[in-house]
This record gives structure tokens, sequence and C-alpha cells, in this order.
């Protein structure tokens, strides 16, 4: 999926799950990931949370975010509905799910999700290449604006340049490593038309964000790791899946131990900003409780 040679080879080790991320609406990808504890949606919300906490008071105003791999449209219905996902798997795991037609799951998604109260206020513009989960996520009111572009593969169209000017954050989850630098290249001259927005991604620790953060280097961003902290992506789904990672994660020198030999992926934090941004209040400093 990856157009990157590494990053391709790196993804061998990892189970395929891209039969649940173009379905015409979520309940296999939940069903499925359910299985393995996929929680990095979760255990990025805080981090999330703050920096846009951080941008609202700059602007004081709506904040224009862009979720890279939005899937159906998860973090934007955890951050705006203020929803774990626990939340969600039991929201997706119930009965009246099973059984439903795509239009049912619709309508019942569009209710659900408009009877909670936003809780955040931000606009979510959700970058995918599935058509399909882009399609449920803008149908379910999860997403203002979904945009289904392969990255690696296409440029994005006048329009999606034209939407994305206003954007203050980029992030993602689970993405990174089907995206590499040449999506961010595709991505950036579109993002800082209109302002240097943030970015900020969780990274398994599988996948090397150097090239990424050269090519943002390129137009002016500085990115820091958040040292010291890893966050929990998913459970191996299998012994082999565990093992391969584990012998991947040595061959690039990275120490698994205590880590992922404990039977779970893990991801790092980078977020990358203007220069002058980082020179006045560093990763550490912002993100501190
Ligand atoms: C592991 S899922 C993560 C979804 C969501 N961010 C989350 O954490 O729940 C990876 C997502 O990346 C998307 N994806 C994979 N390759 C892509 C590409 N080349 N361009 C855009 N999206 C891509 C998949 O369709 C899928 O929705």
């Amino acid at each position: 999926m990856s157009g990157d040679s590494a990053f391709e080879d790196i993804n061998e080790v990892k189970a395929d799950m891209d039969h649940i991320y173009n379905q015409s609406d979520p309940r296999a990808y939940f069903h499925e990931l359910n299985k393995l504890d996929y929680a990095i949606p979760d255990t990025a919300k805080p981090i999330f949370q703050k920096l846009i906490g951080h941008l609202q008071q700059r602007h004081n105003d709506t904040v224009h975010v862009l979720d890279l791999g939005c899937s159906y449209g998860i973090n934007a219905a955890i951050l705006k509905h203020d929803l774990s996902m626990d939340e969600l798997y039991e929201h997706w795991g119930q009965k009246k799910m099973t059984g439903a037609t795509s239009q049912e799951v619709v309508a019942y998604n569009q209710k659900f999700f408009a009877d909670i109260d936003t809780s955040l206020d931000i606009e979510v513009i959700g970058l995918d290449q599935a058509e399909n989960a882009i399609a449920f996520g803008e149908e379910s009111g999860l997403l203002d604006e979904g945009l289904a572009v392969n990255l690696e593969t296409e440029p994005l169209s006048a329009l999606a340049k034209e939407k994305l000017a206003p954007v203050d954050l980029v992030m993602s989850t689970g993405c990174v490593g089907y995206l590499t630098e040449k999506s961010f290249d595709r991505l950036l001259p579109a993002v800082t038309e209109g302002q240097q927005p943030w970015i900020a991604n969780f990274v398994l620790r599988l996948f090397p964000f150097d090239a990424i953060e050269k090519s943002l280097d390129k137009w002016g961003y500085v990115t820091e790791k958040l040292e010291g902290q890893t966050f929990f992506q998913r459970d191996f789904a299998s012994d082999d899946e565990q093992e391969q990672v584990l012998e991947q994660l040595c061959d690039r020198g990275v120490d698994p131990s205590g880590k992922e030999a404990e039977g779970h992926f893990l991801a790092e934090f980078y977020l990358s900003r203007p220069m002058k941004d980082v020179a006045e209040v560093p990763i550490e400093r912002l993100l501190e409780a």
C-alpha cells in the first residue's frame, strides 16, 4: 500500500487489515479491532485535546483539523463527542447493529452522534483513500468534509487544496507507515497556503520517521519527539506477527524489551511546528498537565 520500499517491507510483518478499511459502515472495523484492543485514538486523545486547546486560545475560534487516514471518522467521533474507544466498541457491538442494512446503520448513527453534545469547537476534514469510509464519515456527520484520496499515488485536486487552506492542525493515528514522505510532499503546499498548521503524528516504533521529518523540514518545520513516553496502539494479532515485529525492531536498533516484547504495538508522538513556535514553547512544556 505504501509507495516507499522500506515501509513496504515493514508493512509485510503487520497483519493485513485492508478488508475492514473500506466498507460501507464501520461494523467490521470495530468488530475486528476490538479483538486486538485497538486503542491509539484513545491514548492519543489527551494530546490532541491539549494541542486543540492551545490553538483555540491562540485563534480564539473554531480549530480546523485535518485527520490523515481518518477511516470512518474515528478521531472525529472521539474528540468532538468526548467518547472513548470502549464506548465506540460497545456502540458498534450492539445487537441492533447486527442484521441492520447500511442505510439503517447510517441513520442510527446520525441520531446517536447528533444526540451527544459536541465537546470541542473543532471542524474535522478527514482524508483517507477508502472512499466508502469517507462517505460514511460525511453521512453520519462525523466529518465536516471528506477527501477520498490516496496521497501516495495521486495529487490533491484544486478543490481539495482550497478546502485544506484553513487547516490549523494536521493529525494522524495508525496512518504513518501507510503514508510516507510522498504524501506529506503532496500535502504541504496545500496546508501551508494560508498558514503553517501544527502537524501531530502518532507513529508505531516500527516505522522510522526521519524521511517525513526531512520533508517537513523543507517547509520550515521543526519536529520534536515526545521523549520518554510510548502510546499503546494494539495487541499483536498473532505470535508470528509479534516475532516478526521484534525482529524488525532489533534490526533497526530499537530495543523492544519491556515494550513490544510484552505483546503489543507501541507508538511514539511526533509534533512538527514552525521554528518560532518550537522556540517559544518546547513540546514538553506545551504538553505538560
Ligand atoms: C489503521 S487505520 C487507522 C484509522 C484511524 N486513524 C484510527 O486510528 O482508527 C489506517 C487508515 O489509513 C488509510 N490509508 C492507508 N493507506 C492510505 C493512503 N495511501 N492514503 C490515504 N489513506 C490511507 C486506511 O484506509 C485506513 O483507514
